[in-house]
């Protein structure tokens, strides 16, 4: 998957996975073209929104973790799941992503991170506004054009309020729909 362009792009990735899902087998494809099959959809707990992929899921340990379990999250995959406390002493179980969908918020924070040498702000779902993780950017890179995480970074999820959809895992797309954005 390349991406070069603006990352204000991101989330139309994302939209595009969403109408892919409703408008499969409406044309023939062709069968020399790479595919990526969809393993199954992140969704926000309170309100079904997508916010992801469970392919794009990926390990990176925090050092300011508290502790660390593999969590099978579908039949397939096993995600690290990573206990993590703010300077409030809120803790968050949180799993990681490339990509999400996440509303346009604030300015990046490189205070009291977990991934030193990323700046952060929060991820919320875009439809209900629900917190629902962090967005992670490279200190050198979060800037305020910057509105959501470049290649170089990527998406922590809270655990609790993420489910996968558990439906998905027959649906076939092309790996070009992602390259294109
Ligand atoms: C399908 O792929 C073959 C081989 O690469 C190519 O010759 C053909 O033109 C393609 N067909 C379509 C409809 O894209
Ligand atoms: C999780 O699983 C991976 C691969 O099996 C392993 O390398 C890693 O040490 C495990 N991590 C934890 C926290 O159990
Ligand atoms: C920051 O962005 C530049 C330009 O896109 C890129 O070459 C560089 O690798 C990025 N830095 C990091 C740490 O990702």
């Amino acid at each position: 998957m390349k991406c070069d362009r603006n990352r204000e792009l991101m989330p139309i990735t994302l939209v595009l996975l969403i109408v892919l899902r409703f408008a499969c087998a409406t044309e023939p494809e062709n069968n020399s073209a790479e595919e990526t099959i969809i393993e199954d959809f992140f969704i926000c707990r309170t309100c079904g929104n997508d916010v992801s992929l469970t392919n794009l899921a990926f390990d990176k340990y925090s050092p300011l973790a508290l502790s660390a379990t593999n969590h099978t999250f579908t039949e397939k995959r096993t995600i690290l799941v990573q206990e993590v406390q703010n300077p409030r002493g809120i803790r968050s179980n949180i799993f990681l992503v490339r990509q999400a969908n996440c509303a346009k918020v604030h300015p990046w924070s490189s205070k009291s991170t977990w991934f030193p040498g990323y700046a952060w702000k929060v991820c919320v779902c875009p439809k209900c506004h629900t917190l629902i993780g962090w967005m992670f950017e490279p200190i050198e890179n979060a800037t305020a054009e910057q509105n959501f995480p470049s290649d170089g970074g990527f998406y922590a999820l809270i655990f609790q309020h993420i489910i996968s959809e558990g439906y998905a895992n027959s649906l076939l797309m092309k790996e070009k729909a992602l390259r294109d954005n």
